[in-house]
């Protein structure tokens, strides 16, 4: 049994991450830490609440993490996902409440019960994580991988032709994330781009399971589809999704490098950037397993089979 701590900044592809990562009878989801970043913190915790009532695990913990970056203003992408993060769907309040603890505790704690089992998923601003490998640097070595969503491999940014939206959050936080000493394995927007929109095209199996949980991922996600086919992308991106199957499931990796990685923190242009040594120019030690290209296909077929619920 796989047992997986998802840290989240819950907006519409984090909850079809969470989705997947709930749906799944091979691994245990031991908490749910949030931070800021899609939307305000309380918003985040809010949304995450409310989907695990939605994949019936209303008892996973769910603890409040950082309500703002370490060193910056916060930047959000209501833009994006929506005022309430989840398509202006306007859901209830959640019935369920959080979990006692802070959300670094929360990483510390279940690192220490699970020592060198822990699967930590990063699927926003990282930092919760930085924080927690602040509080306690033997962290790295208690938890099995840190499978992060962020970042490009030499390729454009989606919020500054720099960077990726995670990064571009928490520059620090990633850099002190990326130095501590964690086995990497990164899954970065540019993956999500070629391999992980579903479009319009694709779309007709997914609408006709006209299940609870089909109608919630559509409801989450369309505010996320009308920007993007505003930007011309007529489809719905799910880079937390796709991160979260490929952990599942590695054999959805096609195509994967082990690099270098850091990331630019004092960039007028670049904050946030994610520099990937793929030619091994630096001739430093390699610190993350890049994922590169990626069954999408498979990826569909989990997606749908998590929908059918
Ligand atoms: O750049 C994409 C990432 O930023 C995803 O994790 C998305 O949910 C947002 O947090
Ligand atoms: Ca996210």
């Amino acid at each position: 049994l796989r047992r997986l701590l998802i840290d989240t900044d819950t907006a519409g592809d984090d909850v079809t991450a969470l989705l997947v990562a709930l749906h799944s009878p091979e691994a245990t989801v031991e908490a749910i830490t949030v931070v800021a970043g899609n939307v305000y913190l309380d918003q985040c915790v809010r949304n995450a609440l409310y989907t695990t009532e939605m994949a019936g695990k209303p008892e996973v913990p769910v603890h409040v993490g950082a309500a703002k970056p370490l060193m910056r203003h916060l930047v959000t992408a209501h833009y994006v996902h929506g005022d309430d993060g989840m398509g202006n769907s306007n859901f209830p309040e959640p019935k369920r409440s959080v979990t006692e603890g802070h959300a670094v505790d929360a990483i510390l704690d279940c690192a220490d019960r699970f020592d060198g089992q822990l699967e930590i998923i990063g699927q926003g601003p990282l930092t919760n994580l930085a924080l927690a490998v602040t509080k306690d640097p033997s962290l790295p070595s208690k938890v099995k991988r840190l499978i992060i969503m962020g970042g490009v491999n030499n390729a454009r940014g989606n919020i500054t032709p720099a960077a990726e939206f995670n990064f571009y959050v928490d520059p620090e936080a990633a850099q002190i994330v990326f130095r501590a000493g964690f086995d990497i394995l990164l899954s970065p927007w540019d993956i999500c781009l070629h391999h992980g929109i579903i479009y319009r095209d694709e779309m007709a199996p997914f609408e006709a399971l006209d299940t609870e949980l089909s109608r919630f991922w559509f409801s989450v996600n369309q505010h996320a589809w009308k920007f993007l086919n505003e930007i011309g992308i007529d489809g719905i991106s799910l880079p937390d999704a796709i991160t979260v199957a490929l952990t599942l499931d590695p054999s959805l990796i096609q195509q994967s490098g082990t690099y270098f990685v850091d990331v630019e923190t004092k960039g007028e242009m670049t904050a946030g950037y994610s520099l990937v040594d793929v030619g091994g120019v630096l001739g430093k030690e390699p610190n993350a397993e890049v994922v590169e290209k990626f069954d999408k296909e498979r990826f569909k077929e989990i997606l749908l089979e998590v929908l059918r619920g």
